[in-house]
């Protein structure tokens, strides 16, 4: 039976069944109707069409001869990579007039931060501390991939880190599972619902579950092995999060948890996402991570690898073809039961339903609508806004930002001040470096002819961070004749992401050489750090009167940084992120455990203490810390009660005061400690917080809500707990400089 059959069919058993409808129960008719529509076209599918809806399979650019008869022949159920509006329907119309089932594919692409107007990277976007902005920027990558063709992204990453060795850090929301939690939520929003037309939202993925930003010396894939109660405390809330929001499908982590590869992980997938986290939409591989168990020991071959995966409640094999291979006669020699794959099939159908393919399965096809919204200008106006949220302001010395009307001529120097790639990020799906506003492009836009710009590349450096420094002296020359240096130091786009380990946190090649030598010109230096991760930016800081850290800024990067070097923009980001001041300090995050030889920052002789001999190991920048143009007071720290009981809620009240002459945002945040519990609690949480606008001179009263569901923990049976006891609020305009008092949760 193919699409136009099964859809003829589905009328006139709507007409028997459901007519005449009354309002009532018209919902919850609505929904069987879509459960009848699923039940109709499984019913008519053979054992191997089954499978081809299972199978997911990468087509780049122009299909194969081989491509397009497995679409003929039912074999394929999705198609990842971008190919445009015009070559999906190509074969969107193969798969729907000219194969024997006529269901329509579902088109998925890595649309990360953007398709073609590139947001910030995302462990930027976390640095806003904007939800509102955050949502808008998914939602414009939903409105630009949608118009392309695409129906599901694989976004959000949520995966929790500590350690920025991990390339893929960049991906997601930073090391704190509070603030994970909520930018999930809020991207997985952005993406399915963030426009008014649904034909313009995308289905999200949250991946890679679970545990992945865990792997072991920061390399890619590496093995981890955390306890469940690291898993549940730390790594699972974002996916919880993003759960609760109604994210349409989950995506299995390459790495394995506890010694059993995802892919294979019942307990993992079944007990845990499914049961526990309530999730029961579609949970799909990684890229070809069912031949991975054979590679790493797990399964004998393939054929054993479908078996685990597809038990492990596995519905959808990204590129490996193995279900496609295998699934039909597994079930026919009775090792594996027919409703498995039919559940599996169902959950793929639902999206498919979702997604409107089922009732048109070309209407999200239209060439003109595909023009229109690529780099539209309402699509650079919201992603501009995000990527000037996430800039961080990390030193300002005697306030020489923004830049004052003396200076004539400024030097950028740097081999990130001409980059246009660079800015973009590892993930760019459709981004084009010709559609990037450098840095230096953007300064010479902001400030025109008002001042002199000129410009020296000050190093080089390689794959292997082999760098030459005979364009120092060039630079050195130049910074002599300015008024002020803007050095723009980074990492190339290529050297975070999947893959982008690095042993080293010192920036590539020989770029602290460059900052030190600019130094000795005594002309003010502004530095611009453009990267996917926090390097150990000591020695830059130091050579520097002002560090701005731009991340991987994205298409309007340019744009936006000369925005804020200028003023237009009063900075307010805030670190998602430790800053170590020595890469031996990794990993180091704000809300570690407490221990028996508490913390003492040392160096000192206080030997029997966790610290370290030969440096401090508090961080350069603390999670949370970010500076703005303006000046913020805190004051006046009051609780409702000092003592509230588990039914109560506290009202925890802040004044925060503009203390300077410009008008800022500030992001109030604040934290709590447990201070006596059955299981270590960390030293400190973030558990609320607000980007909180103030003009000149104004005080405004922040208010926060605790309630006892804010107190609980995992306890010692990794279940939910609230154990009365005393606790320390803390709030502040970063994580160690806060007010703090003290409150009792009574019984
Ligand atoms: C990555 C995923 C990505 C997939 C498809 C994998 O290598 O781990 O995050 O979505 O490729 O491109």
């Amino acid at each position: 039976m193919n699409y136009q059959r099964w859809k003829k069919s589905l009328f006139s058993y709507c007409l028997m069944v459901f007519l005449p409808l009354n309002t009532s129960n018209a919902l919850a008719d609505s929904f069987s109707q879509q459960e009848k529509q699923i039940e109709i076209i499984l019913n008519s599918l053979t054992l191997e069409e089954k499978a081809g809806q299972l199978n997911l399979i990468p087509i780049e650019g122009e299909p194969t001869a081989e491509h397009l008869q497995l679409i003929r022949d039912g074999k394929v159920g999705s198609v990842l990579k971008a190919n445009g509006v015009a070559n999906n329907l190509k074969l969107q119309k193969i798969a729907v007039e000219q194969s024997r089932s006529g269901i329509p594919i579902l088109f998925q692409e890595d649309v990360i931060h953007g398709y073609k107007t590139i947001a910030p990277v995302p462990l930027a976007e976390a640095a806003s501390w904007d939800l509102n902005a955050i949502e808008k920027s998914a939602a414009v990558a939903a409105r630009e991939a949608s118009a392309a063709g695409i129906q599901l992204t694989y976004a959000p990453m949520v995966d929790v880190s500590r350690d920025p060795r991990w390339g893929r850090i960049i991906e997601a929301a930073g090391e704190d599972p509070y603030l994970g939690s909520l930018v999930a939520a809020a991207r997985v929003k952005g993406f399915q619902q963030g426009n008014d037309d649904p034909n313009l939202n995308i289905l999200a993925t949250v991946k890679h579950f679970a545990g992945y930003g865990a792997a072991l010396a920061g390399r890619d894939y590496n093995i981890r092995d955390i306890s469940e109660r690291e898993l549940r405390e730390i790594h699972l809330p974002p996916f919880k999060a993003a759960i609760d929001a109604g994210v349409s499908s989950v995506m299995g982590a390459y790495t394995a948890y506890d010694g059993i590869p995802a892919t294979a992980h019942r307990y993992l997938m079944d007990d845990i996402l499914r049961q526990d986290l309530g999730f029961n939409g579609l949970l799909m591989t990684d890229w070809e991570t069912i031949p991975n168990l054979v590679k790493s020991g797990n399964a004998e071959d393939t054929k054993q690898g479908v078996e685990l995966a597809i038990s492990a409640t596995f519905d959808m094999d990204m590129t490996s073809q193995q279900y496609l291979e295998h699934l039909p006669n597994l079930v026919r020699q009775g090792k594996i039961l027919e409703v498995k794959v039919d559940n599996a099939v169902r959950r793929v159908l639902r999206l498919k339903q979702q997604a409107g393919l089922l009732d048109n399965p070309y209407s999200r096809f239209n060439l003109d609508r595909e023009q229109q919204e690529l780099l539209s200008k309402q699509n650079w106006r919201d992603t501009k806004d995000i990527t000037l949220k996430s800039l961080v302001l990390l030193k300002n010395e005697n306030n020489i930002l923004p830049i004052v009307d003396s200076v004539k001529h400024i030097a950028v120097i740097g081999p990130m001040a001409k980059a246009k790639k660079d800015l973009l990020g590892w993930w760019h799906a459709k981004g084009n470096e010709n559609d990037v506003i450098s840095i230096f492009d953007g300064l010479k836009a902001e400030f025109g002819d008002k001042v002199k710009l000129s410009y020296a590349q000050g190093v080089r450096f390689d794959k292997f961070n082999n760098a030459g420094t005979e364009l120092i002296s060039e630079a050195v020359a130049l910074a002599k004749q300015a008024d002020l240096v803007i050095l723009a130091v980074g990492e190339q786009f290529w050297m975070s992401g999947e893959g982008g380990g690095t042993a080293s946190l010192h920036l590539p090649g020989s770029q602290e050489d460059l900052a030190s030598q600019l130094a000795t010109t005594k002309t003010p230096i502004v530095t611009l750090v453009v990267t996917g991760r926090p390097y150990v930016l000591t020695d830059v800081v130091k050579h520097s009167d002002a560090v701005v850290q731009t991340w991987m800024p994205g298409t309007t990067g340019g744009e936006a940084i000369a925005e804020m070097l200028s003023g237009q923009f009063n900075p307010q980001g805030k670190l998602p992120v430790t800053f170590p001041v020595h890469q031996g300090q990794v990993p180091i995050f704000y809300n570690y455990k407490k221990t028996s030889h508490p913390f003492d920052p040392g160096p000192n002789d206080n030997r029997y203490t966790t610290s370290y001999r030969d440096i401090s190991h508090l961080p350069l920048y603390p999670f949370g810390y970010g500076l703005s143009y303006s000046s913020f007071a805190y004051s006046d720290l009051e609780l409702s009660t000092t003592k509230i009981s588990e039914s109560e809620t506290l009202i925890v009240s802040v004044s925060v005061t503009n203390t300077s002459k410009l008008a800022g945002n500030e992001v109030v945040q604040m934290y709590l400690r447990d201070q006596v519990a059955s299981v270590t609690r960390p030293i400190k949480e973030l558990k609320g917080f607000t980007v909180l606008p103030l003009e000149p001179n104004e005080t405004k009263t922040v208010h926060f809500e605790l309630t006892s569901k804010d107190l609980a923990f995992i306890g010692p049976d990794l279940k939910q707990l609230i154990q009365p006891g005393k606790f320390t609020l803390m709030v502040g305009g970063n994580s160690v400089d806060t007010l703090n008092a003290e409150f009792e949760l009574v019984k």
